[in-house]
């Protein structure tokens, strides 16, 4: 592997046919950015995203994604998708201000957050960053106060129990409450531009996408009537890319229902000027973040039944340096078993037995797998989780005084020019 000299990152590029474990094997190695040998670390393919986006353009060349960054804030990942063309979608004023930093146009960038501080608001406005989703009326009063000639995207809350992660019991508007909202913001002057909706992340059935896109028509009608000129219809997150990219359709069979959607109720020819946008998250995030963890500690419960004094197959905790508090607060609360890759290969006839996998930190809430029957590991030993850069590291704390890990960049090797134009010297501190 070989690191290009002079970047505001440290980068290495790797050979195509080169495997995650020898790059992993060779970051072990590297402490330069670690304080100790033993740390947990994350290894960042940033050429998954280049890869997720060449994806995207080709199977719905007519969605303009606007990258979730509550996702993963993680300032190579931004300024990659910043150079090959995304816009942003943003929650808060520190988000949007790293994407202005980023070089990011106002334009290419929407508040996403229907329930937004006051002074966030005005700082939309002081920066230019005029797109901003609502789905309440009190919204609406607030704007007025702050921002009333800002460009309003109103938010349905669409049917989102396909998800993993279901947010409409938060936020959106019931499409039956819509003319409502709509006369209200008339009423005062204010100036609706577009629909969104966010059907809710790792969606298990693109056919959510249908009815969602649907209402947001017939909201386009009856906005239209009331003289709103209607420009951005927003079909928001829940693409697969992460590491539940296993237990949901391929992302073709989300491209397929939008595109069939779209054509029906936003037809080009009908719309020739609409801005369709999307909010993934996941999708550009989830594939290039590999963590390294070690195996830090080990609890052998070995059970004897009393009565026949016949000795049971043991039980073992693990203990590694990642959990809840760090990489997998959004991992622990899914119902699915995650059970780390082992970097040492195993014999296929080696036994497995009942483990748990638990963090560092002291708390008893600190798990990562509460059940799940593996090959034995052993102290000291690495593991890996592949595809885990999405509400991951950007809700890690230090609680307990654990550190959050370091990141590793590589990229294949294809992207030098790339990357040579996306990261030049002292540009960026990661
Ligand atoms: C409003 C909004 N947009 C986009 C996203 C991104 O979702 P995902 O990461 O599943 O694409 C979220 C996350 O739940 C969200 O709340």
């Amino acid at each position: 592997m070989e690191e290009i000299p002079g970047l505001s990152i440290p980068l290495t590029l790797y050979a195509p046919e080169t495997a995650i474990k020898d790059i992993i094997g060779e970051k072990i190695a590297d402490t330069s950015l670690r304080e100790e040998i033993d740390d947990s670390f994350y290894v960042v393919d940033l050429g998954k995203a280049v890869e997720q986006y060449e994806t995207w353009m080709k199977c719905i060349p007519r969605v303009h994604p606007f990258y979730a960054m509550k996702c993963n804030h993680d300032n190579p990942l931004v300024k990659v998708l910043a150079q090959l063309g995304t816009g942003f979608e943003c929650g808060s004023k520190r988000e949007i201000q790293t994407v202005l930093d980023c070089g990011v146009k106002p334009c290419d960038i929407i508040y996403a957050n229907t329930c937004k501080q006051e002074s966030y608001v005005k700082f939309a406005r002081q920066n230019g960053v005029s797109q901003m989703t609502f789905d309440n009326e009190d919204e609406l009063y607030k704007i007025n106060r702050v921002y009333s000639d800002s460009r309003l995207v109103l938010r349905l809350a669409p049917d989102d129990n396909s998800a993993l992660t279901r947010v409409s019991f938060k936020y959106g508007c019931p499409p039956a409450n819509a003319q409502h909202l709509l006369n209200v913001a008339k009423g005062l002057g204010l100036n609706v531009v577009g629909v969104s909706f966010h059907v809710g992340s790792v969606v298990q059935n693109p056919e959510s996408y249908a009815d969602p896109i649907r209402a947001a028509r017939r909201v386009f009608d009856l906005a239209t009537k009331l003289g709103f000129q209607m420009e951005i219809l927003d079909i928001g997150g829940g693409f697969p890319g992460d590491l539940y990219a296993q237990i949901v359709p391929p992302f073709q069979k989300f491209a397929d229902v939008i595109n069939r959607e779209l054509e029906q109720n936003f037809a080009a020819s009908e719309f020739p000027s609409l801005r369709i946008i999307s909010e993934p998250g996941r999708y550009f995030a989830g594939p290039g973040y590999t963590i390294v963890l070690n195996v830090i500690a080990r609890h052998t419960i070995d059970y004897c039944d009393d009565e026949d004094d016949d000795k049971k197959a043991p039980e073992f905790r693990y203990y590694l340096n990642d959990g809840l508090y760090g990489s997998f607060l959004n991992t622990s609360y899914k119902p699915v078993t995650l059970i780390p890759a082992f970097l040492k290969e195993r014999n296929p006839d080696e036994p497995k037995y009942s483990s748990s996998i638990w963090g560092q930190t002291c708390d008893g809430l600190d798990f990562i797998t509460k059940s799940c029957t593996m090959n034995k590991l052993e102290v000291g030993e690495w593991v890996f989780v592949e595809a885990l850069g999405a509400y991951s590291m950007s809700s890690c704390s230090n609680f307990n005084g654990f550190n959050t890990p370091a990141c590793y960049y590589v990229a294949p090797k294809h992207l030098r020019a790339l990357l040579e134009e996306t990261f030049k010297p002292d540009e960026l501190k990661t």
